[in-house]
């Protein structure tokens, strides 16, 4: 306990020395939760990340988090406390070079169904439908970004799908939030073919099973699950979206289809109220990749700085700038 108290002080202390600001994802452990300044959603750490006042920004988060951050403020030092914390799904699509297949997941049994080849790229996605605008999930590698005209994260995907002057989008990479916002707009959305293998193992059992087990409670799924998972729900959203719909319900009880470290606040934040997840084994490897030592040490050594080249930066921070502008 006390070498937990002390951990806790130093980051403390460390963080008034360096002027930094600790963002964390709402996936991220317990107590990197608790020492963070702010929690949030993707899209609720982008546009923090955008507006504060610090000269660094520490990052709880897998790498397309602290990229972001770094593409929008470009002025400070973003560090990222683990360098290996990477989201599969952005490595599913890429520019220009063959992209990486997961077959299997390690505990994730599902046949991974991939509709193109290793070798096909955004931008031969770009070819096959010239002229139809790319609506790239924030989820990607920030030359992926570059690439597009506009972000979307999965709070505001359907509202992005709707500002565009089209009636065509390419939404890459996932599949599943792809198709969501495909049942929820008349336009035609193209889709890629990745998938978080977190949330894309929800299977309809899994459903029936929970809503067996609690009769009462209400179903809310984030968008990365399956379609036909998706309307079985009685809502869909991000993250942060849950735990505002919880907060507003008359409900006592909820089943949680997202990754289990959401239900850290929802319980926190509603001590009266009930959280079941889904899956007991959704759990994202790599954002519990970071622990508060590795913050610490973060801090310490001022280690691991993300920094994206201008050249990739600047395209990359149109299509973000584009997707804040969308109240
Ligand atoms: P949110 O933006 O809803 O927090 O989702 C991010 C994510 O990675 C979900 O798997
Ligand atoms: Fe990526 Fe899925 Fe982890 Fe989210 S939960 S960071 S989409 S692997």
């Amino acid at each position: 306990m006390t070498d937990f108290r002390e951990l806790q002080e130093e980051i403390l202390r460390l963080k008034d020395k360096r002027r930094a600001v600790i963002l964390a994802h709402n996936y991220q452990r317990d107590d990197v939760q608790d020492i963070a300044d702010f929690v949030g959603d993707s899209l609720e750490l982008s546009r923090t990340a955008s507006e504060l006042k610090c000269d660094v920004i520490v990052f709880c988060g897998v790498n397309f988090m602290a990229e972001s951050a770094s593409i929008l403020s470009p002025e400070k030092t973003v560090l990222w406390p683990v360098k290996d914390a990477i989201c599969p799904m952005a490595g599913m699509i890429t520019v220009d070079r063959p992209r990486r297949l997961w077959k299997t997941f390690p505990g994730y049994d599902r046949k991974a169904e991939y509709s193109f080849p290793e070798a096909f790229t955004l931008r031969d996605m770009k070819a096959k439908y010239p002229g139809v605008p790319v609506v790239t999930y924030v989820n990607t590698t920030a030359d992926v970004k570059a690439e597009s005209d506009v972000c979307c994260t999965s709070a505001n995907g359907v509202k992005v799908v709707e500002s565009l002057d089209a009636d065509r989008a390419i939404c890459v990479p996932d599949r599943n939030l792809a198709r969501w916002i495909a049942r929820n707009t008349e336009k035609e959305i193209i889709y890629w073919d990745g998938f978080c293998h977190v949330h894309d193992k929800v299977t309809a059992e899994d459903v029936v099973t929970a809503r067996k087990e609690h009769p009462d409670a209400v179903f809310i799924a984030h968008p990365e699950c399956r379609l036909e998972i998706l309307e079985t729900a009685d809502h869909v959203t991000s993250t942060s979206g849950m735990l505002r719909y919880a907060k507003a319900s008359d409900a006592r009880e909820f089943i949680i289809g997202t990754e289990i470290g959401l239900l850290y606040r929802l319980r926190k934040e509603n001590p009266d109220k009930l959280f079941y997840p889904i899956r007991k084994d959704m759990i994202c490897p790599n954002m519990k990749r970071i622990t508060l030592q590795s913050v610490a040490r973060s801090l310490k050594e001022m280690t691991y700085e993300v920094k994206v080249a201008e050249d990739i930066r600047i395209p990359a921070k149109r299509a973000l700038d584009r997707m804040l502008a969308i109240k």
